[in-house]
């Protein structure tokens, strides 16, 4: 048995410039983190608000990371490395955009991450983490593609933007990837599909808690905004055959969309998602049954 930490969009700011008691919330988070004695904590992007523009924020959040006392495994959101030259150019101070190739932008070196994917095994499942951007200039969907073909076994995939949203209203029903690596996510979709029934899709970005099941098989979870709010994120129980989730409450704010001016009827529901989906259960298929994959959640 193993266990992951999934955090997200920790938006470490070192001065705070816009979420304050974001370092406060941190501070605690990690403490929970560590009593909860992870095996592997995995960063679904996001890491600090104003890395893509100011690199000296990633020493403070890698600082932070290292003093967990685990491995962990990260993948860069739109904040530490933009997603795309339009978005880059409009908000230079918080997605500003890199021309320079994957393992010179300020993110790959502060984590010293030469490749934009990267494996780790762990127990029967293999774990990749995915640099996106658009038009994918760091080659990272042919590379995640090859390292899939690779293996026959279950894989969970880290990346920072959603396959697809995870809200059928209010903001979140509009907000996900599309503005960030619209011409990417294609291709992406493609090379996972045909092994949907093996794959766990973690991410972050929309700042929610969210599990579903996509119409490929893909299981596709995000996590919260751990500094700004929802300071949500997931412990997962790896087995040999199945992995077991529950939703973790951390020490930051527990909502975030209102700030936005969004208007919500039950807004710690809206961000947080039903009761069911706070814990649950994923078991995959081998690469022999997967048309008869079972993939379950626990109804609590
Ligand atoms: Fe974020
Ligand atoms: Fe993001």
């Amino acid at each position: 048995m193993w266990r992951i930490a999934h955090l997200s969009d920790l938006h470490w700011e070192n001065p705070e410039r816009y979420f304050s008691g974001g370092q406060d919330a941190l501070r605690l988070t990690a403490r929970q983190v560590r009593q909860a004695l992870p095996d592997l904590v995995v960063v679904t992007g996001d890491l600090t608000t104003y890395g893509s523009a100011d690199p000296a924020q990633f020493i403070g959040v890698r600082q932070w990371l290292e003093d967990l006392g685990v491995p962990y495994m990260v993948v860069p959101g739109n904040h530490d490395l933009g997603a795309n030259r339009l978005r880059g150019a409009t908000y230079p101070d918080t997605e500003r955009y890199h021309s320079e190739p994957w393992a010179a932008t300020p993110f790959a070196q502060a984590f010293g991450l030469s490749e934009p994917v990267s494996v780790r095994r762990l127990g029967p499942i293999r774990i990749m983490a995915v640099a996106l951007r658009d038009g994918d200039p760091d080659g990272s969907i042919p590379r995640l593609q090859a390292a899939i073909s690779e293996e026959d076994t279950p894989v969970v995939i880290l990346a920072h933007y959603p396959l697809e949203t995870v809200r059928a209203t209010g903001p979140l029903a509009v907000f996900g990837a599309g503005d960030y690596i619209a011409h990417s996510l294609p291709a992406l979709r493609a090379s996972l599909a045909p092994i949907g029934s093996r794959v766990l899709y973690l991410a972050g970005h929309v700042h929610a808690a969210s599990v579903r099941r996509l119409a490929d098989g893909i299981t596709q979870m995000t996590a919260g905004g751990l500094g700004p709010g929802p300071s949500q994120w997931w412990l997962f129980h790896l087995g040999e055959s199945d992995i077991t989730y529950q939703s973790q409450v951390g020490a930051g704010p527990q909502t975030f969309w209102e700030r936005f001016g969004a208007q919500l009827s039950d807004s710690h529901a809206y961000h947080w998602g039903p009761p069911a989906d706070w814990q649950g259960r994923w078991a995959w298929a081998s690469a022999d049954d997967e048309k008869t994959a079972v993939n379950e959640r626990s109804t609590r």
